[in-house]
């Protein structure tokens, strides 16, 4: 992760815990407040159950001592199975209740965080591992479930049972219930006091999951390069480095919500003591009532449960707490592309792109672009060329406003980007990355994605076009082979023209192109050029060109260097210069120029 999001973990780390609890249920707690109440009533049915089964003890006992007779003492036994039967029922309901909005919480939760996402923009992303959000978005739902679960639990059914049974024990014999009820605050005190020094290692515990998803994930996507370079130690110390972390931080947590075993037990074991003790001394000294101490007792021992739950209940709401806080780092992130509804949508009328004075930088200390002026002329094919890291990707990602540039002014066909409803924007261009992405599915899928409810026909269409039907064809399952993750069972080649397929399928008038640096051989160089010619045709385009024939076959070149557009015109003129241009072209492609012109007229 980078230091960015790390950051705001800490600061969030410190945020008031019930702030946190009330912010979960304004946001979640609200909707299912019917649930809860209903859950609610039920468990409450429940303790009551309970506390009556423990009062019952005392008539039963005095019954048995006084010796009544069997008939009356059968309909106690019939009343304490209803009793425990109905509890048996109210609480299997309750649970029911309570996973179906847990369930629905984490689901909302889910669809949030995503719809989060969708409204980031590039810089987000490029700041941070997507282990992260993979990480967030399944872990932090289960823990805010798991919060406001153990609430309503402890509130409904521990709280009540509690109340009922301590009830049950003063009316039996309110001095011994003094002194049983002695110990509480002691254990409170104890756990309230490990709280705190556990939700640094509940943090741990996710940063560390987070580590192994990355050390996961780089290992398959970059599973040629492991391999090629013998990466395999170096991944497997950096794994063994974040598994030792979770594991370690996993002990730590798991110790501290067991710490509640041991203080409650000992403090409770006194406190039985000293009631078995004093009660029995009286029951035998002082002849008190036989019935009254043993329901007392058994009251005492009910009681002791849910007692303990609720000592733990901080403990276990830490955890979940800790959950919702990944959850609202991610949520309280300003989603930089909201979409204000009611702006204009751009109405591409010739395609004339032109950019006026652009200054842009993703670094604070490093400017990309510095004042850039550049105009696409429509109908033509404009290609810009540069070194290295000039800034010739960045201008296409403006375009599309990946990002909004400091200064300067984008339009088309004299429409202020800016300005311009976002979809309507990115409707009218068709891109093909520097990058080839494939997504999960199909090639049919894959060039279906340029358009909504494309048919059979124009997918083929434009696979032809492409010049991509015909190693498609080749392949046993046809347009409906499996790409791989990432297309990892294509080749490069492939990628490309699938990729161009699905730009000519979506017909856009404006057309960008990031023509991928890595070579391809002859042939597939060949066949993909074809594909650009024929997607060219009657478009804006605009063409970030490595490739020899790209670049001569434009009808205006511009060389994109030090955050300006240096140099612009056709390659001859260009050439016949002898400026930047010239040089440069001199460094790619060597300055024998003669061999370069008829490769280029063949092309045409
Ligand atoms: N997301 C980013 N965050 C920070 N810096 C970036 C980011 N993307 C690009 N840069 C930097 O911006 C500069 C311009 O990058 P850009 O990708 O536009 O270059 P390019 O001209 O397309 O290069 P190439 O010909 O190698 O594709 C580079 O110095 C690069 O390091
Ligand atoms: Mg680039």
């Amino acid at each position: 992760m980078s230091d960015a999001p790390r950051k705001s973990l800490l600061e969030l780390a410190n945020a008031d815990t019930a702030q946190v609890l009330r912010r979960l249920f304004r946001d979640h707690g609200r909707k299912h407040l019917h649930s809860y109440v209903v859950a609610m009533l039920l468990m409450s049915v429940g303790a009551g159950a309970t506390a009556w089964s423990a009062y019952l003890l005392k008539p039963v006992l005095n019954g048995l001592i006084e010796g009544e007779h069997f008939k009356d003492m059968r309909y106690m036994a019939w009343l304490v199975f209803g009793l425990f039967a109905a509890r048996g029922l109210v609480t299997y309901l309750a649970a029911i209740v309570l996973s179906r909005a847990g369930n629905a919480i984490i689901a909302a939760a889910q669809g949030r965080l995503f719809e989060h996402l969708l409204r980031q923009d590039l810089r987000f992303f490029a700041d941070r591992h997507s282990s992260d959000f993979i990480t967030r978005i399944v872990y932090a739902p289960n823990g805010v479930r798991d919060t406001i679960q153990a609430l309503i639990t402890s509130l409904g059914r521990d709280v009540l049972t509690l109340l009922g049974l301590v009830a049950v024990m003063f009316v039996q014999d309110a001095r011994l219930a003094l002194i049983a009820v002695a110990g509480v605050p002691v254990a409170a005190v104890i756990l309230s006091r490990t709280v705190g020094r556990m939700r640094k290692f509940m943090r741990r515990s996710y940063v560390g999951s987070a580590q192994i998803m990355e050390t996961m994930q780089e290992t398959v996507h970059g599973a040629r390069i492991v391999k090629s370079f013998n990466l395999e130690d170096i991944m497997r110390a950096r794994m063994a480095v974040a598994i030792r972390e979770v594991e370690r931080a996993s002990n730590r947590v798991q110790a501290g919500l067991a710490i509640s075993n041991p203080v409650a037990d000992t403090l409770a074991g006194l406190a039985i003591g000293l009631v078995i003790f004093y009660g029995s001394w009286r029951v035998s000294v002082a002849e008190a009532d036989a019935g009254s101490f043993f329901s007392f007792v058994a009251a005492m021992l009910m009681a002791y449960d849910p007692a303990k739950r609720l000592a733990r209940l901080k403990l276990d709401i830490q955890n979940g707490v800790t959950s919702a806080r990944l959850m609202y780092e991610v949520l309280e992130t300003p989603a930089a592309e909201t979409r204000t509804p009611g702006l204009p949508g751009l109405k591409v009328a010739q395609g004339r792109i032109v950019l006026e004075n652009i200054r842009f930088r993703y670094r604070p200390d490093e400017m990309v672009l510095d004042g850039l002026d550049l105009v696409i002329e429509p109908s033509q094919t404009t290609a810009l060329v540069g070194p290295s890291g000039g800034g010739k990707s960045t201008v296409i990602a403006l375009i599309q406003r990946f990002y909004a540039p400091e200064s300067g002014r984008i339009s088309i066909d004299g429409q202020d980007i800016a300005g311009l409803d976002l979809a309507s924007l990115r409707d009218s261009i068709a891109f093909v990355s520097q990058d080839v992405y494939l997504f999960r599915g199909t090639i049919r899928e894959n060039i279906a994605l340029g358009k909504l409810g494309a048919t059979q026909d124009e997918i083929v269409a434009a696979a032809q076009k492409a010049h991509a039907h015909d190693f498609i064809m080749g392949f046993s399952s046809g347009y409906d082979t499996q790409v791989g993750e990432q297309g990892a069972q294509l080749s490069g080649g492939q990628k490309q023209r699938i990729s161009i397929a699905r730009a000519i399928l979506k017909d856009a008038p404006i057309l960008l192109l990031d023509e991928p640096t890595a070579a391809l051989d002859s042939e597939s160089e060949r066949e993909v050029q074809r594909a650009l010619d024929d997607l060219r045709i009657g478009r804006t385009t605009l063409v970030v060109a490595h490739r020899l024939q790209t670049i001569i076959n434009a009808d205006r070149i511009h060389v994109v260097a030090n955050g300006k557009a240096a140099e612009s015109g056709a390659h001859d003129e260009l050439i016949r210069r002898g400026g930047a241009y010239r040089s440069f072209f001199a460094s790619q492609f060597g300055d024998s120029l003669e061999v370069v012109r008829p490769a280029s007229s063949e092309a045409r």
